[in-house]
């Protein structure tokens, strides 16, 4: 089925955002790393994977339908931050970003009655309430426990346990 070229563009422009969020978790792991906290740095390592992971899911689809990539600019990340609080709150601005985005994405492809787009974009539609919905449980108990203390350590155990395919490790401290 033939793609449009303005629906091109607008999935490039998705691939760009996904890179992008990529490379803001990836500088919040770092910032984790920073603050001891190698569990919620292993967290957001598997979140930059997984974004990689988006983006080389439109990057292949564009493909498979006779369109061509246009790989755009990312930019420096954010990487100041003052809590897990914090960082954890703008995960999710963030991800709510990201599904305003895919929205309109979707709203482009029954603007110009694309229906294998809308099939594909349903994927991504699942995977925003599931991601929300995670975060919001992060952002729930880090409200809970106040953000230090032992229970701080607890959750970082337990964000440290989140599987993921084959991780690429930045540091030994993040193997678990
Ligand atoms: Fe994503
Ligand atoms: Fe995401």
């Amino acid at each position: 089925m033939p793609i449009t070229p303005a629906v091109v563009e607008a999935i490039n422009n998705q691939i760009q955002a996904e890179f992008q969020s990529a490379y803001q978790y990836l500088a919040m792991s770092a910032w984790f790393h920073e603050n001891n906290l190698p569990g919620c740095a292993h967290w957001m390592n598997i979140q930059w994977q997984e974004e990689t992971a988006h983006a080389m899911k439109l990057f292949g689809y564009v493909h498979d339908r006779g369109g061509a990539v246009t790989l755009q600019a990312i930019t420096a990340p954010e990487h100041t931050y003052a809590s897990p609080l914090d960082v954890f709150r703008a995960v999710r601005e963030h991800e709510a970003w990201i599904t305003s985005r895919i929205t309109e994405l979707y709203d482009i492809a029954v603007a110009h009655r694309d229906l294998p787009l809308q099939i594909m974009l349903q994927w991504f539609i699942s995977e925003q309430v599931e991601e929300e919905a995670v975060v919001d449980s992060i952002i729930e108990r880090l409200q809970m426990i106040g953000g230090d203390g032992p229970s701080i350590y607890l959750l970082d155990r337990e964000l440290g346990g989140r599987p993921g395919g084959d991780a690429v490790h930045s540091s030994t401290a993040e193997q678990h």
